[in-house]
């Protein structure tokens, strides 16, 4: 399973064939001061759907994927935060649609309670998934429902113990796929089987890269690459992210704007 450690740094050029994947805990916006700050940097949309939320818990998730995913982006480029408008193509998946120049680069989000991942990439199209594995699960009748033959044939074949981690490692992989593809709900799931080896390691796929990650002793998280026809390989990396590094993301975009301004002057 990948490790957190990338030597790969996060500039816009290394996403051509890389993708970059951010871990982040929405608790850390829950004081007043740092949330309304994030809450002004989002669209006036954003700040609607923030506020027709029904629980504090929902609007604490809604709010760490608009400003990871901000944030995230604004790291790579000269974009302050707040500038980012996004679209959805034909299924509902989340695309940058302004400013112009950045519209080549992908990105997708996962939620789960305490925990939300956004990745990016040059690279292709690309999906993420993240589950808590503590949950309980009738993990038969729900591989019966989602996973093909072979794969339920395979699942049923293992021990017990090594069962429920083999099923969500599996379940990630598949929603990652469906996400990059971007299909949601109209791509019958059970029509894909990811291989993995005796480690658990997921096998490339013709053009589909994999990358499994532990977040954390109690989520499993996945990320799937499309590749573009002409990237012959993709490195996934994962890296953990905090609010405060959001504030640095912020400061540098100010910086670059002083030093512009100094040298127009
Ligand atoms: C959105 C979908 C793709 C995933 O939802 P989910 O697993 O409940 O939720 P996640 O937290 O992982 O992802 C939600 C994020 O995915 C993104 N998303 C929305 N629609 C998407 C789509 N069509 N494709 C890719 N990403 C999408 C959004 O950013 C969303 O977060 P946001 O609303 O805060 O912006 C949903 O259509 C779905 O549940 N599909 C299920 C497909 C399936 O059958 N899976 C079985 C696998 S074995």
């Amino acid at each position: 399973m990948a490790t957190a450690v990338s030597n790969s740094l996060p500039t816009w050029d290394a996403l051509l064939t890389a993708a970059h994947a951010w871990q982040f805990c929405p608790g850390e916006l829950r004081a007043a001061t740092v949330r309304d700050r994030w809450l002004s940097r989002l669209s006036r949309d954003e700040r609607a759907r923030y506020r027709q939320l029904p629980t504090e818990k929902m609007r604490e998730g809604y709010l760490a994927g608009r400003v990871l995913c901000r944030a995230t982006l604004s790291r790579y480029t000269a974009v302050d935060p707040s500038r980012w408008r996004f679209g959805e193509d034909v299924y509902g998946k989340p695309t940058v649609v302004a400013p112009d120049d950045f519209k080549s680069i992908r990105f997708n989000l996962t939620h789960t309670g305490d925990l939300t991942i956004c990745i990016v990439t040059r690279a292709g199209e690309v999906g993420v998934d993240a589950e808590e594995t503590s949950q309980t699960v009738d993990v038969s009748t729900v591989a019966r429902h989602f996973f093909s033959r072979t794969a339920q044939a395979r699942l049923a074949r293992l021990p017990s113990r090594e069962r429920a981690a083999r099923f969500f490692e599996q379940w990630v992989l598949k929603e990652a796929c469906v996400k990059a593809l971007g299909k949601g709900l109209a791509y019958a799931p059970e029509r894909l089987t990811v291989e993995q080896d005796d480690r658990g390691e997921p096998a490339a796929n013709g053009r589909f890269q994999f990358s499994l990650y532990r977040p954390s002793s109690n989520h499993v998280a996945a990320a799937a690459v499309l590749r573009r026809h002409r990237v012959a390989q993709v490195s996934i990396y994962w890296w953990t992210v905090s609010a405060e590094s959001f504030e640095a993301i912020v400061e540098a975009q100010r910086d670059t704007k002083r030093t512009d301004s100094v040298r127009r002057s």
